[in-house]
């Protein structure tokens, strides 16, 4: 059996978001008063989280990512993915971190079969990031990529471009990668809150690879099968690579390999559709068959695109920290 929707696209990748708790509150992902977090009876236990892995794997899902929230605020997360890594017929298994907390983390979470990282920071400059982030924890966070660098746990990092606040950072960023071998990736800003005038925020891809072009040579580089809709590229000479992810601007929904799981069991097979499927009364039964069942349908179920550049999104406003980003 294998997954793939009404309009041919294979989906082999899985999210699962384990928490909606951060210890950040950046201003693209939460609102200044922060989210209604979900009571503790809501989220889903990690056996749980371990059923519907065993169901996505069992239907040809090779790639799972664990995201949050911040995964590594929940207790047990440890060993939680060591028994995600152990999933015969799993290829890679990835995390999304915040980094606040993974110096004190990388080499257990290397140890637990993390295969790769994607941190998310958006300044380098202490005054942008603690406006960005809401907290004063950069140093905190750049202890973590020093981490991962040094033992050789493999990252990207991801920076949410917002013009007029940190898109004078994207020459320092792609920088990076001169001595270093992560992959730097520049994300346009996504209107999941809806603020209003979001549009003056986004950067578009086609910008930051103009603005890197000046200074650099871009060489194309192709990715593997598993790959997301990022476009990537090697500065001539840089060790590392950069990268574009155009949700807005680009064919970001025509390469989209992945379905959702949020912290209390719903499926969400498109980020900007609020159609919502409540796994939590399956979850009961405790069979790893009927889940692939339902996940099979819901799959081919999944909209073509996202509304964003038309009349106008449908979506009702939602913190990725719910969703999974
Ligand atoms: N726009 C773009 N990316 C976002 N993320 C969260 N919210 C947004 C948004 N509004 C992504 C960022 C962050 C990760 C957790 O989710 O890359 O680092
Ligand atoms: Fe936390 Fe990530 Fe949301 Fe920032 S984007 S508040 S780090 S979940």
């Amino acid at each position: 059996m294998r997954l793939s929707d009404n309009f041919g696209r294979k989906i082999n990748y899985l999210r699962l978001s384990v928490t909606d708790r951060c210890n950040m509150r950046c201003v693209y992902c939460m609102p200044a008063g922060g989210i209604d977090k979900l009571s503790h009876t809501e989220i889903l236990s990690y056996e749980q989280f371990l059923l519907i892995a065993r169901a996505a794997v069992s239907l040809g899902v090779e790639k799972i990512r664990v995201t949050g929230g911040e995964p590594l605020v929940r207790h047990g997360i440890v060993p939680f993915l060591e028994q995600l890594g152990q999933l015969t017929g799993l290829k890679q298994l990835v995390l999304t971190t915040n980094g606040v907390k993974l110096s004190g983390m990388a080499q257990a979470l290397k140890d637990a079969g993390v295969q790769r990282l994607n941190i998310s920071l958006d300044s380098l400059q202490p005054e942008m990031f603690s406006q960005l982030t809401r907290k004063n924890l950069l140093r905190e966070v750049l202890n973590g990529i020093d981490a991962a660098e040094k033992i050789g746990l493999t990252y990207k990092i991801n920076m949410v471009v917002m013009r007029g606040r940190n898109d004078q950072e994207i020459l320092d960023f792609a920088a990076l990668t001169k001595s270093r071998s992560c992959t730097v990736r520049f994300i346009e800003y996504m209107p999941a809150l809806k603020q209003q005038g979001w549009r003056s925020l986004v950067v578009p891809s086609a910008e930051v690879l103009q603005q890197l072009q000046q200074h650099y040579i871009l060489e194309p580089v192709d990715r593997g099968g598993l790959a997301g809709p990022a476009r990537e590229f090697a500065l001539a000479g840089a060790q590392g690579r950069i990268g574009v992810i155009d949700p807005l601007s680009g064919h970001f929904c025509r390469d989209c390999n992945r379905i959702r799981i949020t912290a209390s069991g719903q499926v969400r097979t498109c980020l900007f559709s609020d159609n919502e499927f409540d796994l939590q009364p399956l979850l009961k039964l405790n069979n790893v068959e009927k889940l692939a069942l339902q996940l099979k349908e819901l799959v081919s179920d999944k909209p073509a695109c996202h509304a964003l550049n038309s009349s106008g999104s449908e979506h009702s406003a939602f913190s990725m920290a719910q969703i999974g980003g």
